[in-house]
């Protein structure tokens, strides 16, 4: 069973070296990071790591992100260092920016899904930097939930997705991003954007220059099936099925008359015209997108835990800066 420690200890050095110890000994500790809690475990140790992809079910072909506690600790596990890596780790680290290079032998196959390349990250979440201290290991962390599911900002939501499955959650209470880091890989050619995160590809294009776009800018789930069906499974999705609309309130009216108990992801600028009903739970979200991504997965969360039968989400601007929080809102309403 997993103990669980409390906020008020979270800069402790005694259930900071306590984790550290579990992680040495092979076994699997949460802990917060400036984006979302992840799920650790010793990089270096194989059977540590298998134990990941039991906890979470999570296929073994979809890698890890291995986080270090500095530059130097990244070069250490990989054959190549280029400028781009020089560059942005310089601007970007500590923080929410994972880079994939080309790995060295001694990051296990069970880490990158038998590929050649490891995803890099040196959080900067105090918790998640003591504990690497600590430790003095790499720590491979997914987000700490269930495959396929929303990921946890709080230990809570931790515990209500892998209770039983883990040792230890460190809780270092709500994480401030709220969504996942930005994966972009610099191995081949130009830097190439795997997954759209916290930090914006035009920060990033202010660094290095032009990088390439997996996702279309305006992407809408057709463009996107185009481009990479892969890219279209259901992910970073809730327990409640979940609708992405253009009218949230006409959704919200529609499903009400059907006696459903709707949870609304609320944008101001909608038009109001739905009526007041204790079968509509009105969520009112933050209008810039730093805002909304800090907010959603929380508030996804605790939808599912009110038990609603299905969440509407007002559409949100189709703009770059909202490029993560479409990416993951799309994905979370493909039908299961
Ligand atoms: O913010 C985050 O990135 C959080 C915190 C805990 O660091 N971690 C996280 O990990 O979101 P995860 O496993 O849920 O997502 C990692 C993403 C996946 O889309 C995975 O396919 C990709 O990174 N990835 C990992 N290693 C890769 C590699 N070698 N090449 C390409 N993509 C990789
Ligand atoms: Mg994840």
């Amino acid at each position: 069973m997993p103990a669980f420690e409390t906020n008020s200890e979270k800069l402790n050095g005694g259930s900071i070296a306590r984790s550290a110890g579990l992680l040495l000994e092979g076994k699997l500790v949460a802990f917060p990071t400036e984006t979302v809690y992840g799920l650790g475990a010793n990089a270096l140790n194989p059977d540590a790591v298998a134990r990941i992809f039991v906890a979470k079910e999570r296929p073994t072909y979809n890698p890890l992100i291995v986080h270090v506690a500095d530059t130097l600790a990244a070069k250490a596990l990989v054959l190549d260092w280029p400028e781009a890596a020089d560059l942005l780790s310089e601007v970007f680290w500590p923080g929410a920016l994972t880079l994939v290079l080309l790995k060295r032998g001694q990051v296990p196959d069970t880490v990158t899904g038998g590929g050649p390349t490891v995803a890099l990250r040196v959080p900067s979440h105090p918790v998640a930097h003591a504990l690497l201290r600590s430790a003095g290991i790499p720590i491979a962390a997914p987000s700490a939930n269930r495959s396929g599911r929303l990921s946890p900002t709080t230990s809570d939501h931790v515990l209500r997705s892998l209770y039983g499955r883990i040792d230890l959650v460190l809780d270092g209470g709500p994480t401030s991003g709220g969504i996942e880091s930005t994966v972009v890989s610099l191995v081949g050619g130009m830097p190439r954007l795997l997954r759209p995160g916290l930090i914006g590809s035009a920060e990033i294009e202010a660094v290095v220059g032009p990088i390439e776009r997996m996702l279309p800018l305006h992407s809408n789930l057709d463009s996107a099936a185009l481009l990479s069906p892969g890219m279209l499974d259901r992910h970073y999705a809730p327990r409640t099925p979940l609708e992405l609309t253009a009218d949230g309130p006409q959704r919200v009216e529609e499903l009400g008359s059907q006696g459903l108990r709707v949870g609304w992801l609320r944008r101001s600028d909608t038009l109001e015209a739905v009526s007041e009903s204790d079968r509509v739970i009105r969520v009112e979200m933050r209008r810039d997108a730093a805002g909304y991504a800090a907010q959603v997965y929380a508030e996804l969360h605790a939808l599912d835990a009110r038990g609603v039968d299905r969440i509407v989400v007002d559409a949100v601007p189709e703009t770059e800066e909202w490029l993560a929080v479409r990416d993951r809102l799309q994905r979370a309403s493909v039908p299961e």
